[in-house]
């Protein structure tokens, strides 16, 4: 399989913004059920938030409407992630998580490797803190 650059293909056009949504649901109810309180205790309560937010930036950079920027201006991920610490055990649950949720909601073959090194090297660049 070949790897297509993310910037060129329309991953939105191909699972349309409820499959991104089902992702999204699926990733946080994971996220939602993790029993490390370090994790878990960052996320706010309002889970349906946290899904509107991250669905929204998804289909966007997927190549779908704008919505998120429309609601809430640029995505700005490292100062939106400031105020957590985010260490390298947090940068590889949120990614386990998400694969997994990648799995559950069958994510096609094609798919899943340009999907997955987004996430990989998104969820590092927003590592920032070194301490446990
Ligand atoms: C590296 C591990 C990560 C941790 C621990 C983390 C944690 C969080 C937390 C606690 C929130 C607040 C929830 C909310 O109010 O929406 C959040 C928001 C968000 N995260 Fe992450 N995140 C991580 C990685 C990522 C990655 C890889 C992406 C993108 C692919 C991402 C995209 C977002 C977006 C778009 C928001 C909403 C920001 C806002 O509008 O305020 N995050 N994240």
């Amino acid at each position: 399989m070949s790897m297509i650059p993310l910037h060129r293909m329309n991953i939105c056009a191909v699972l349309g913004p409820d499959r991104i949504e089902a992702l999204v649901r699926a990733f946080y109810l994971r996220v939602y059920a993790d029993d490390d309180p370090q994790f878990r205790s960052m996320f706010p309560d309002d889970m349906e938030s946290a899904i509107q937010n991250l669905s929204e930036f998804l289909v966007q950079r997927f190549g779908g409407p704008p919505r998120y920027s429309e609601r809430k201006g640029a995505p700005a991920l490292r100062a939106r992630h400031a105020r957590f610490s985010i260490t390298r055990p947090m940068v590889e649950r949120w990614l386990a998580h998400m694969r997994a949720a990648m799995q559950e909601v069958h994510i096609p073959e094609d798919l899943r490797a340009p999907m997955d090194g987004f996430f990989t090297e998104t969820a590092h660049f927003l590592q920032n803190s070194e301490s446990e």
